[in-house]
């Protein structure tokens, strides 16, 4: 429904049925627009669209189901409640199939049909509520959605399609927190033919293990003392979809026994049942341990284990492509630009370096979290080292250099011809000032010396009138 009252077209000949109509549906506080004839019903409903459709069956120049058959052709959407005479059954079967929401009977009476105008006025917006709420879960959901360009990236931006287009296989998610599992698993179900189906997350180490087996396998009624009723699982739940099992490395023992069938055979049992149940989902399982190490200890099954392992993806903690920092950082920053309402233009080149030099032991998740509190802390339009975390933004110059920013000035071996050192030193200086903007505090400590022995060299390369 659309924000502020719902409008509702009136279509009927007769005057008298207008007219009280009109009256009634404008003190329940709806919004009444009013057609005698199929063509005026149709141009109004084109001009105006209305929230909902009362149409009477029977209109001077046309049928009126044929007139239901053009509204829900030119808007699918549409909403119809026919009114039909009294007998006229047959033809209110007959709307009903063309699509007509639901029908009432002349002579009406005037409680019901508001009441069956508010009810389906409801499912419009439970309609539509759903609608949005599976747009957004999708959104974010896309091979585009996974930002890099490094050959890792690339890998499995490739790797993600592939399986994404292959309809059943199981999929084994490893890597680090924070490097993009989640992401990866909602990306291939999104990217499958199943994405009209349920995409179901399920952590399994946030229940306790009875109640993890009976949240994914539904129970049969009296299974045990709570189970008042019959419930379903959250595998029947998601027939045609997608399940995605998060930290598998803890599943129990018994219970890995139940998904190793669940994957080779496709059945279950309900907790309690006797009767095997069938079901097409597709399992992505994501761990952030070493599953061969739990193998080892004798805590994950070995036939789960090699089932699991026909399709791994590896995700590359973030340190092993840093070339993807940046390109993760506007993106990040992009993001929350249109999240927050900001306008953050750029990275100040120092704080760029920090970025990229930082180690990032909470991977992408990390570099997301400090962009956000960065973007929260400035004011002004541009990302500087001072909004970084202390331990993403300790100056550079304490840490031992990354090999690809020396400076260019410093040549890979000694050259034989030889060098002026006291030229080298003016070079680095001029660079410093440079990469900082001339901020001789902040270029002091990229030099690693104080900012009085940094402006006595300027002064000395003349960087400074002797001031
Ligand atoms: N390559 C990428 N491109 C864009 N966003 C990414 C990428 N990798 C990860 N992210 C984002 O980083 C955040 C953390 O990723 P995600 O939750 O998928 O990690 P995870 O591997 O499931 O971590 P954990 O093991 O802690 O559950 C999410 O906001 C995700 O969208
Ligand atoms: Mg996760």
């Amino acid at each position: 429904m659309t924000p502020g009252p719902a409008t509702i077209l009136v279509v009927d000949d007769e005057h008298l049925i207008r007219w009280s109509l009109e009256q009634q549906l404008r003190r329940e506080g709806y919004t009444v627009l009013l057609a005698e004839t199929g063509a005026e019903a149709l141009s109004r409903a084109q001009a105006e669209s209305p929230d909902l459709i009362l149409l009477d069956v029977r209109l001077p120049d046309a049928d009126g189901l044929e007139i239901l058959e053009r509204l829900r052709a030119g808007d699918p959407e549409a909403l119809v409640i026919m009114i039909t005479a009294h007998g006229g059954v047959q033809s209110a079967v007959r709307a009903m199939k063309l699509g007509a929401h639901d029908y009432v009977i002349k002579p009406f009476d005037m409680e019901e049909l508001k009441l069956t105008v508010r009810k389906a006025l409801e499912t419009r917006t439970l309609r539509r509520d759903v609608a949005r709420f599976q747009a957004e879960l999708r959104h974010g959901s896309g091979l585009g959605d996974i930002v890099g360009l490094s050959r890792a990236i690339r890998d499995l931006k490739a790797l993600v399609q592939r399986i994404a287009q292959s309809d059943a296989t199981t999929v084994l998610l490893e890597g680090e927190s924070g490097t993009g599992k989640d992401l990866v698993a909602r990306v291939i179900h999104f990217e499958s033919a199943r994405a009209k189906h349920p995409f179901l997350a399920v952590n399994c180490v946030a229940l306790p293990e009875h109640l993890l087996e009976s949240e994914l396998f539904g129970h049969e009624r009296g299974a045990f003392t709570d189970a008042k009723a019959l419930k379903k699982g959250l595998f029947e739940q998601t027939d045609g979809g997608t399940m995605y099992l998060d930290e598998i490395g803890d599943m129990k023992m018994d219970l890995q026994a139940k998904l190793l069938r669940l994957i080779e055979e496709k059945t279950f049992r309900r907790v309690g049942g006797m009767r095997d149940l069938r079901v097409d989902v597709r399992i992505i399982a994501a761990t952030n341990r070493d599953l061969a190490k739990a193998l080892e200890a004798g805590e994950f099954r070995k036939d789960l284990y090699y089932r699991l392992k026909v399709f791994p993806i590896s995700l590359a903690p973030l340190r092993e492509h840093p070339e993807d920092i940046l390109p993760l950082a506007k993106h990040f920053i992009a993001r929350f630009n249109r999240e927050m309402r900001r306008e953050i233009l750029d990275l100040h080149p120092e704080a760029q370096a920090c970025l990229t030099r930082y180690a990032w032991p909470g991977n992408v998740r990390e570099l997301r979290n400090v962009l956000e509190r960065a973007m929260i802390l400035t004011g002004g339009e541009m990302l500087h080292l001072e909004h970084l975390p202390p331990e993403v933004g300790a100056s550079p110059a304490d840490r031992p250099p990354a090999p690809q920013t020396s400076p260019k000035a410093l040549p890979a071996a000694f050259p034989m011809e030889g060098v002026r050192l006291e030229e080298v030193e003016r070079d680095l200086v001029r660079m410093a000032l440079d990469a900082t903007e001339g901020n001789q505090v902040r270029a002091a400590r990229l030099l690693g010396i104080s900012r009085d022995a940094l402006r006595n060299r300027m002064k000395k390369f003349g960087f400074l009138s002797s001031s």
